[in-house]
């Protein structure tokens, strides 16, 4: 089973923020998506998730398709995200922070889906400590298990590694194989740091200009002419 975006447009006012992205990625797979600040990463994952409904454009994923989808039945039908800046609750525990997005996805057992999750990602005894409370490094593993709990076909990271140190970003890294490993799930992850782009992906998706101007293996995008030059602006 593949998810499909087939030309997606998303306009904001004057500003064409997306302008024909087409993305296919196959369950078990790990794309990476990269490009320079506001060339349309961020709004891809929110048209795909459902945050925002494109301008034009349709999804697909196995038998099904949509134009436009809302934050729950994308999250109802696997399709799971992070976001760029951590959002959590305040005064919730760990596991209540899990929990409440897995009983608002409302299937499964919310309890057993957020303790799996946890479990999976080393977290179990942490579980009785207030979220906000936790180092910021353990907050981005608390988004992680929050999207992976119950239902995952296809997990969207925004910049999972930001702001952490180079020790912690190994750790995301060694995370994300795993979730693909024992979920088989196809995963989608924006970020900056190369060197977790470069390890972690089987194919890598430039955009540019809300344009995708190159795809392929991570070696081979790195050294295509036109990536180096939207990167360094000349
Ligand atoms: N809700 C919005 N309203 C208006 N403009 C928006 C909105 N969301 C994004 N944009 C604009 O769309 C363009 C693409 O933004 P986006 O956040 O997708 O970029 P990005 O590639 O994720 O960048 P970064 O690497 O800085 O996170 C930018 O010019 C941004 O200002
Ligand atoms: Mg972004």
């Amino acid at each position: 089973m593949n998810f499909k975006a087939s030309d997606v447009v998303m306009k904001f006012k004057g500003l064409t923020a997306l302008d024909g992205v087409s993305l296919d990625v196959a369950k078990g797979e790990i794309v990476g998506l990269i490009g320079p600040n506001g060339s349309g990463k961020t709004t891809l994952l929110n048209v795909t998730s459902g945050v925002y409904s494109p301008t034009s454009g349709s999804f697909s994923m196995g038998a099904e398709s949509w134009s436009s989808i809302s934050l729950r039945d994308a999250a109802r039908r696997g399709i799971r995200r992070t976001f760029q800046n951590i959002r959590l609750f305040n005064s919730l525990t760990v596991l209540e922070t899990v929990e409440v997005a897995s009983a608002w996805l409302g299937t499964g057992d919310r309890r057993e889906n957020a303790l799996n999750a946890l479990d999976e990602l080393h977290f179990t005894q942490h579980r009785d400590r207030i979220a906000t409370e936790l180092a910021y490094g353990m907050q981005r593993r608390l988004e992680i298990a929050r999207a992976i709990a119950g239902r995952l076909e296809f997990l969207l990271l925004d910049e999972p590694t930001a702001g952490l140190n180079h020790g912690e970003s190994e750790e995301i890294v060694t995370i994300v194989q795993a979730i693909r490993r024992r979920r088989g799930c196809g995963i989608v992850i924006i970020d900056h740091d190369l060197n977790v782009i470069m390890n972690v992906c089987d194919r890598v998706v430039v955009l540019s200009e809300g344009k995708v101007i190159a795809s392929g293996p991570p070696q081979e995008v790195r050294r295509d002419p036109q990536v180096i030059k939207a990167y360094l602006g000349s």
